[in-house]
């Protein structure tokens, strides 16, 4: 027998009794006369005795022989500590032993295993097993496995039923590459592997399964940051005869239950915004409401004042937003660092303009020639600021100089302290444009999906208006937006052949190649396609956001490094020549490595 209990278990009350533990050593104390191991499994770690007086000299011996990490199995009688630890739940015993037995070695392991570690990225990676013996990864992947299951239960008990869709598929176009598999039956053929179960699961709404919900891997060959990996999992879902409302209402259900049983919070209802809204008021169309800071536009006030400020006058847009009491701390050094922290290329800006409404009642501000001290008063007033606030101001191209005060704001969250750890501001953002112009390549792009509907209202819009009005269509298509996070988006598709093809269209397909890619689809749209819509959220987003975390690696239990490679198991690698023979490829990369 293993064990009678587990390491985390132990109370005062079991004192007396005999017990049998496994696990593994997570540290030992040795004060000559007296030693201690701290023993750890999955549910805790129970502190082990042994002294001279009542331990035998073998059993010392055999104590003293174990380093970290050694698997062992104890024997041994419960006792009550003499000096307490009120910071583990076995804190009040020890195990007084009797036996040991050596289950299996360790080497040293190549970095500490407790909760702070001493590990890189890189090698905490290699050695996985290592890391996820660490509480606080474990923990999170015990709670990412408990937010599955309440995820289920919240669904299903909502009459949606489970589907899984295949992963060898053909490409759609969800806007990241795809990765592909070639098929060594179809010679010169790939599969891609699914950006998500998009057309799938409106497949499942055509054969009537009403509620579809998946939780889904999905794989998109993007470049990777904190909140993206390249294979990652959605709670996928689709919806026959609803409306945009309905899907709104039992997705905030679903975070209001996995919040209430998960974190013990109750999340009132979410407040909605619409993108264009978001876009003014916050520069970017996933704010993070845990504070304000909301911009405020100047144009107005700078063309009344009119005081031959080129920079100001002649920009598409100036706007600013005002940060409360910082003037003491804002020092011209501080700010010369954050001017230089928004001309990064990252961000972009040409220069950063501030106004501080000073203690003593003075106004300092590079632009003080232009502006007098009631000219900048009366920008002040615009955003409510004080003694003590300082405005920061940028101006430029609309869009861009709204992106740039979006980082700009965000950065000054973060810079003050504003995004408080248990604070958690849900947002829908809704009414998307439904299509984006994209310069570059001369077309439009969705801005969802090319599965996405206008809005009812626009239909008429879309068949029959010209360019330019393309460019004014809005889409039932949203957004769950967690503490400035993603972490869902959808839409209301489009159900009718004609309006599909005509989105298809738009996005620059020909009749042919909407035909080749998405011909199931269209033509599973000529046999009763009901309305429906849907939404995807991710998963490993979720997870991090609700524990605070901005990383999604570490509630995955295998990711990928930030240049896409496993680091346990060495992938990607090459492959051997037989298998390019067999699935008829050729490798430039294999011939210049001959060469
Ligand atoms: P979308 O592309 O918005 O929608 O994806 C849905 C959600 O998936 C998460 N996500 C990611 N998470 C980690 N790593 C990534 N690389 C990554 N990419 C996306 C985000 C995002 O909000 N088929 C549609 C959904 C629908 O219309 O029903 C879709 O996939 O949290």
């Amino acid at each position: 027998m293993y064990r009678t209990h587990n390491c985390g278990e132990l109370r005062i009350g079991d004192v007396g009794k005999t017990v049998t533990l496994s696990g593994w050593v997570q540290k030992a104390r040795d004060k000559g006369f007296m030693m201690w191991i701290d023993l750890r499994d999955r549910f805790g770690i129970t502190q082990l005795i042994f002294d001279e007086n009542s331990s035998s000299k073998e059993l010392l011996e055999a104590a003293r022989s174990v380093g970290r990490e050694w698997v062992i199995r104890i024997e041994g009688e419960v006792i009550e500590r003499s000096s307490k630890n009120d910071k583990i739940p076995t804190g009040e015993v020890e195990i007084k032993v009797a036996k040991l037995d050596v289950l299996n070695a360790s080497k040293v392991p190549p970095f500490t295993v407790e909760d702070d570690t001493d590990g890189g990225d890189d090698l905490r990676m290699k050695y996985r097993y290592l890391d996820l013996r660490r509480t606080p990864v474990r923990e999170n992947l015990f709670f990412r496995s408990r937010l599955a299951i309440e995820t289920r239960k919240y669904l299903s008990g909502n009459d949606f039923i489970e589907v899984e869709t295949p992963n060898l598929i053909k490409s759609t176009p969800e806007g990241a590459r795809d990765f592909v598999v070639p098929s060594r039956l179809n010679p010169g053929q790939f599969y891609a592997l699914p950006q998500s179960p998009q057309t799938f699961k409106q497949i499942l709404m055509v054969a009537g399964f009403e509620k579809y919900f998946q939780i889904v891997k999905c794989f998109r060959d993007e470049d990777l940051r904190a909140d993206r990996q390249p294979e990652f999992t959605q709670i996928d879902c689709e919806m026959s005869f609803v409306t945009q409302e309905d899907i709104l209402n039992t997705f905030e259900g679903l975070t209001k239950h996995v919040f209430k049983t998960l974190k013990g919070i109750e999340l009132p209802d979410f407040p909605r915004m619409n993108y264009d809204e978001a876009m003014k008021r916050y520069g970017i169309d996933k704010p993070d409401l845990r504070f304000g800071m909301e911009f405020v536009e100047l144009n107005d006030i700078i063309k009344s004042q009119s005081k031959g400020f080129g920079v100001f006058e002649s920009a598409e847009l100036v706007v600013g937003i005002c940060a409360k009491g910082v003037t003491s701390d804002y020092s011209r050094k501080k700010i010369d660092k954050l001017t230089d922290w928004v001309k990064r290329p990252q961000i972009g800006a040409k220069g950063l303009v501030y106004v501080k409404f000073e203690e003593d009642g003075s106004i300092k501000s590079p632009i003080g020639k232009f502006y007098n001290d009631d000219d900048l008063r009366a920008w002040g007033e615009l955003y409510g600021a004080e003694k003590g606030d300082m405005l920061l101001i940028l101006s430029g191209e609309l869009d861009k100089t709204r992106k740039q005060m979006g980082e700009l704001r965000l950065e000054m969250g973060r810079n003050l302290g504003l995004m408080k750890e248990g604070d958690f501001k849900p947002l829908w953002v809704i009414d998307f444009p439904l299509l984006e112009w994209d310069e570059e390549s001369e077309r439009f792009h969705a801005m969802h999906h090319p599965f996405t509907s206008p809005k009812k209202e626009h239909v008429e819009m879309m068949l029959n208006g010209d360019h330019e009005t393309m460019k004014s269509l809005r889409a039932d298509a949203y957004d769950l937006v967690i503490n400035g996070s993603e972490i869902g988006g959808g839409s209301i598709r489009i159900h009718d052949r004609a309006l599909q093809s005509k989105n298809f269209k738009l996005l620059g397909f020909t009749p042919e190649e909407a035909e080749a890619q998405f011909g199931f689809l269209l033509g599973a749209f000529e046999y009763g396609a009901p309305p429906h819509g849907g939404i995807a959220f991710g998963f490993d987003r979720l997870c991090a956001v609700m524990n605070g975390q901005s990383s999604i690696r570490d509630f995955i239990a295998f990711p990928k490094n930030n240049t896409g490679r496993d680091m346990m198991i060495d992938a990607p690698s090459p492959i051997h020549d037989e298998q390019y023979e067999e699935l008829y490829l050729e490798s430039t990369v294999k011939d210049e490595a001959e060469v």
